[in-house]
């Protein structure tokens, strides 16, 4: 019973979800389907009494988040946004039963602002020129749970603030984990330094970006690419230090860059195949991997494996796989879920203390679409 109806709802979908991008309108006309075979889940309920007492929950939300606006009718549109997203999540908590959807420092934001704002992957940039492609390598003896903050290599949560840095906050990652495996060291490494001084990258045609053109390329706040901050970084000889070039989440400064402080090099950088078994390998291998993935469910996301029946591989979001799972909880679908663990940039006040859980095994979001892994360039330590 539970599986057949499982299946019929996948055969609806997988027929709609093919034309349809992920758009409200198209949650919408599905909602009456989804609801014919979906029961209904505590958290939904919970859900409900989100919506009955919005008012509350809103006041409640402005406190917690310390959110300030400008005047009675901002505070009006943000308390209809809020009340549209409690809907939206309710609608989310429907579609994707194995996470927890509801209240997050999000809600008060619509769809359009949350993507502007808190994303900026650009992925119509071209790979750069240096990318290799990431050989095979073998998957037999892989462990079935991995995660790489468990052997140190991962730093903390970080939070790219009202900007559009994810990819450098993705690419850090990755460098900071390879650096971690050829150094032993971890350091926390620069965004700013790639928001500030990495605009050089080529569309298929033309190298289009220079210092004096900053929009056209990787741009700070105006979104970027993992792969393009690899290579920047290769160019550029390194990054510095955190500490030595703090972020600042704006991008209108100049590059303010020191070779005498650079404390991660790339040796190189690989594109990895869309195969899971590949990903999960390099991963293993190589450390933690920036990824590309569509961010639509992560604005309500709370916590658990998501999982959503639909969700666009259209990539938006730039953030770093850290390691895996094979058994997440699955309310409705009667076995565990497999899932990947992300890091994402939001601080630790968003998700799983900064985390996310997607399940593996379909390219859920488009997850395993836009993988790279970077590898650090081995120093010996200074003689005093
Ligand atoms: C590459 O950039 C140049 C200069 O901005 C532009 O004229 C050209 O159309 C771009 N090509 C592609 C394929 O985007
Ligand atoms: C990348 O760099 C690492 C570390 O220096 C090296 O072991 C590896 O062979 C390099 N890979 C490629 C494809 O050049």
């Amino acid at each position: 019973m539970e599986f057949s109806s499982r299946f019929v709802l996948l055969i609806l979908l997988s027929t709609t979800a093919v034309v349809l991008a992920y758009t409200e309108e198209s949650i919408e006309t599905q909602d009456l389907l989804i609801r014919q075979v979906v029961p209904e889940s505590s958290s939904s309920n919970q859900l409900d009494d989100l919506i009955l007492n919005a008012e509350h929950h809103f006041s409640n939300f402005v406190k917690e988040f310390g959110k300030v606006y400008a005047d009675i009718e901002e505070h009006a549109y943000r308390l209809k946004v809020f009340k549209k997203n409690l809907l939206r999540a309710k609608r989310h908590q429907k579609f994707d039963p194995s996470a927890v959807h509801g209240i997050t420092k999000f809600s008060d934001l619509t769809p359009r602002e949350f993507k502007r704002n808190y994303l900026g992957l650009r992925r119509k940039l071209d790979l750069p020129s240096d990318a290799n492609q990431a050989p095979i390598l073998p998957t037999k003896d892989l462990p079935t749970d991995f995660d790489w903050r468990d052997h140190g290599a991962v730093t903390g949560v970080k939070n790219q603030g009202t900007c559009g840095s994810c990819w450098s906050f993705s690419a850090t990652g990755a460098l900071e984990g390879a650096n971690f495996l050829a150094t032993g060291k971890l350091v926390s490494l620069s965004e700013q330094q790639l928001v500030d001084c990495d605009h050089v990258v080529r569309n298929r045609s033309f190298l289009i970006c220079d210092a004096e053109s900053p929009s056209s390329c990787d741009a700070g706040c105006g979104g970027g690419l993992m792969t393009s901050a690899f290579e920047y970084t290769l160019k550029a000889g390194g990054l510095e230090k955190e500490e030595d070039y703090p972020y600042t989440g704006k991008d209108r400064g100049p590059c303010k860059f020191d070779k005498t402080k650079i404390a991660a090099s790339v040796s190189n950088f690989s594109v990895v195949s869309l195969d899971e078994e590949q990903i999960a390998a390099n991963l293993v291998q190589h450390g933690p991997l920036a990824v590309g993935i569509n961010a639509a469910w992560m604005q309500t996301y709370i916590g658990g494996v998501s999982c959503p029946y639909i969700c666009t591989h259209r990539l938006n979001h730039g953030v770093l796989l850290v390691g895996y799972g094979s058994a997440g909880h699955a309310p409705l679908r009667m076995k565990d879920v497999p899932y990947w663990i992300i890091k994402n940039s939001w601080g630790e006040s968003w998700g799983e203390k900064g985390y996310y859980k997607i399940c593996r095994g379909h390219n859920a979001c488009g997850v395993d679409s836009m993988v790279s892994s970077v590898a650090a360039i081995h120093t010996t330590p200074a003689k005093p």
